[in-house]
């Protein structure tokens, strides 16, 4: 039987990275990872506001079930942040509120 570690962890020098922008702030993490892990890396804890009463909201399953996660990405409204892997350069914003209809695209039509 081996003693060997079934996972590794890369040194921090050998980890690719990507950087993403929330709201004007660049956030630097392993690629790889989701767009909500990646905001809650940097520290970003309110995700969205709810459509009734405008309270903030924040990732619950982190696997594209509970929608709590929703955010804007690079200008699409409405995009689950948790399902969508973080790519150098996206510009992501809160999601304020629920978005016109008219401004939701699904994911492979953007
Ligand atoms: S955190 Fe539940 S759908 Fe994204």
């Amino acid at each position: 039987m081996t003693t060997e570690p079934l996972f590794s962890i890369p040194r921090s020098s050998e980890l690719e990275t990507v950087t993403i922008t929330f709201e004007g702030r660049a956030i630097t993490v392993p690629a790889g990872i989701s767009v909500a892990a990646a905001l809650l890396v940097g520290g970003v804890h309110d995700f969205r506001s709810s459509a009734v009463g405008q309270a903030p909201r924040a990732p619950y399953c982190m696997m594209g079930v509970c929608f709590e996660c929703l955010v804007e990405i690079d200008g699409v409204p409405a995009r689950q942040s948790c399902i969508v892997p973080a790519q150098d350069g996206m510009q992501v914003r809160r999601q304020i509120g629920a978005p016109a209809l008219d401004d939701v695209r699904f994911a492979e039509e953007s």
